[in-house]
């Protein structure tokens, strides 16, 4: 059997349409769009790369976006102002702290200094206490999480009463997935394990799985073995393994030894084009849901 591919280029297109037309009927009806802060210190490559997708993203939906970027030397307190700032500017319904930050400004201070009404990470802990509670309490949920599960629900996987095994336990994934897999809802509804670098035997657990999400990051860490003939395999691991000698790029390699697995599961993700693609995309979707709050 050669499994069905669930593109996340291809699923995050339909979703960007559709935030782009909930956009257009907001400017008409409300005089109003989307207001989304990117505030990026310093130059890392990466995080330059990960701001200019956002950036590019929130445009191309037709939000208002500032790209607020500031050196690598700016102090604690100056950011924190500036979050205040933002935190009391009614055109701007998401703010976004680029990470990692310099060694010398605490991240969480930082994170905790955005109003949670205007988080659109999810990263504050009271948006991760909402997420714990659930149902109308959630505000925003988490963009890799959240776009896992679009992919599940848009894949035409059934959640009500499945097995889902979560293959790590970080505080932006794994935690999160498995609560929210875990609620009652639509893509919900399911009986979840969580398996770790401390389980007996990771193999086993999986094997059970009729939806396997892995971000454990470690490349090619399930073995076509440990999958149950069928199911769907949510992969989230970007690992780079690595370069290109021609183009000069990185060769990214997921969790899951995909070219194996693709005979055994029902539906999986690529890596690169699966999971990656969708988080920006929740992110704009997250920016959107503020901005409609903030109307009333
Ligand atoms: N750095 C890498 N990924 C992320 C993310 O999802 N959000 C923020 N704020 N920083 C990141």
């Amino acid at each position: 059997m050669t499994a069905e591919l669930i593109s996340g280029t291809e699923i995050r297109k339909t979703i960007l349409a559709e935030i782009k037309e909930e956009v257009d009927q907001m400017k008409e009806k409300h005089g109003k769009v989307p207001g989304l802060v990117t505030i990026l210190v310093g130059s890392s490559p990466a995080s330059v790369s990960y701001v200019t997708l956002k950036v590019k993203t929130a445009i191309s939906c037709g939000f208002h976006e500032i790209q607020d970027d500031q050196p690598e030397d700016i102090s604690e307190a100056d950011l924190l102002a500036l979050i205040d700032k933002y935190n009391n500017d009614p055109d701007i319904h998401g703010i976004l702290v680029q990470l990692p930050l310099p060694k010398h400004i605490d991240d969480k201070k930082v994170l905790n200094a955005i109003n949670p009404d205007k988080d659109v990470d999810a990263f504050h802990p009271v948006n991760v206490g909402r997420l714990m509670i659930g149902g109308d309490e959630v505000k925003f949920l988490p963009c890799t999480p959240a776009g896992i599960q679009e992919m599940i629900v848009r894949s035409g996987t059934e959640t009500s009463g499945a097995e889902v095994v979560v293959v790590g336990r970080s505080n932006i994934v794994g935690k999160p997935i498995a609560m929210m897999m875990a609620q009652k809802g639509v893509g919900a509804n399911a009986t979840v394990t969580i398996v770790h670098t401390r389980t007996k035997d990771l193999a086993a657990h999986c094997k059970r799985a009729d939806i396997l999400i892995v971000a454990a990051g470690v490349p090619d860490l399930v073995k076509p073995e440990w999958i149950k003939p069928g199911a769907t395999v949510i992969d989230v691991g970007v690992n780079r393994v690595g370069m290109n000698e021609k183009t000069g790029k990185a060769i990214l390699k997921g969790d899951v030894d995909f070219d194996a697995a693709k005979e055994i599961a029902g539906k999986i993700t690529p890596v690169p084009g699966g999971v990656g693609p969708m988080t920006i995309a929740m992110l704009m979707k997250n920016t959107l849901r503020s901005a409609k709050l903030s109307l009333g």
